[in-house]
């Protein structure tokens, strides 16, 4: 039986660790595609080491070799990189100010185009849905909801959430100012709760790289929460600039609760709507 051995224990090296993880980083990039260089570090090296232990590795080198080698374990990593944590009416506030706040502004335009960037399993997605056809406005929006994780987006486009979350659920959506009766808007199948497909046909479900994809339309609202934390700052400034370059005048920028504009380069590209809800509106 293969012994576990803890991070700490295997190497204290500290500037050996860093170089190794770059070799790691770079082989990904260049071997499969995927640029995590600009990520935070720390969370970057837990997530590494909890691989390399549980692939009973040694080593982030170690790991290196077996990414380049087995397809799989690639596949392994990229899901232990993608922290795909969500759940439907996160931060129940947040929807309240959508709807204080946001919508009035998207009611004035003809047709609405959304991006929830970083989506993961489209919880936030089918939440925006429910929001906006309660506010009369989702048959002339569509949302485009993207990841750069293939699986969490397979599950995005099915609609179907485990039955077990929504009692969780349930109160959020109370607490984010719904005015139905939530469970109108879903059926049991089997553990899984299947959502009306009709809020699913203004959903379009893509897979998109923040990091190395570029802009593809222009949106009305960018909702990009909980996804830059996990972000290097110089990283953080592209994805503004990719942001930027993606919205309309005027148009509105959501972030979550860790995240902010403040002290970036595009701080005065936008204003405050709602600085404790983290939601901004570009000034041209
Ligand atoms: C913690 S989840 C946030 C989900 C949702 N926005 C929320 O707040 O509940 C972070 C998501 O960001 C995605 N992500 C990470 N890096 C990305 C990138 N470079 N491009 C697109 N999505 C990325 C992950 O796959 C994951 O689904």
């Amino acid at each position: 039986m293969a012994v576990r051995v803890s991070s700490t224990e295997i190497d204290h090296d500290d500037a050996r660790e860093r170089l190794e993880i770059d070799l790691l980083l770079e082989a990904i990039h260049r071997r499969h595609g995927y640029d995590f260089r600009g990520y935070a570090i720390a969370s970057l090296r837990r997530r590494l080491w909890h691989r390399v232990l549980a692939e009973d590795l040694q080593s982030i080198s170690g790991l290196q070799e077996r990414v380049l080698h087995e397809p799989g374990c690639m596949e392994r990593l990229l899901r232990d990189l993608s922290i795909n944590v969500t759940e439907m009416f996160r931060d129940p506030s947040f929807y309240r100010a959508l709807r204080e706040q946001v919508f009035p502004l998207l009611r004035t335009h003809p047709f609405i185009r959304v991006w929830n960037a970083g989506c993961s399993t489209g919880e936030e997605s089918y939440s925006m849905a429910i929001a906006l056809r309660e506010e009369g406005l989702l048959d002339r929006t569509r949302i485009y909801a993207t990841d750069i994780d293939a699986g969490a987006l397979q599950r995005a486009s099915s609609g179907v959430f485990p039955l077990e979350r929504m009692q969780r659920y349930t109160e959020n959506y109370l607490r984010a100012g719904g005015t139905e009766t939530f469970s109108s808007y879903y059926c049991a199948d089997g553990d899984g709760a299947r959502f009306d497909p009709s809020l699913g046909e203004g959903v379009v479900v893509a897979q998109h790289n923040l990091v190395t994809d570029g802009s593809f339309n222009e949106f009305h609202l960018i909702v990009c929460r909980n996804v830059m934390i996990y972000f290097g700052s110089e990283l953080q400034e592209e994805v503004l600039q990719l942001f930027g370059d993606s919205m309309t005048r005027f148009g509105i920028l959501a972030l979550g609760r860790k995240e902010s504009i403040r002290r970036s380069r595009h701080e005065d590209d936008f204003e405050p709507l709602d600085q404790a809800e983290k939601i901004f509106r570009r000034r041209r």
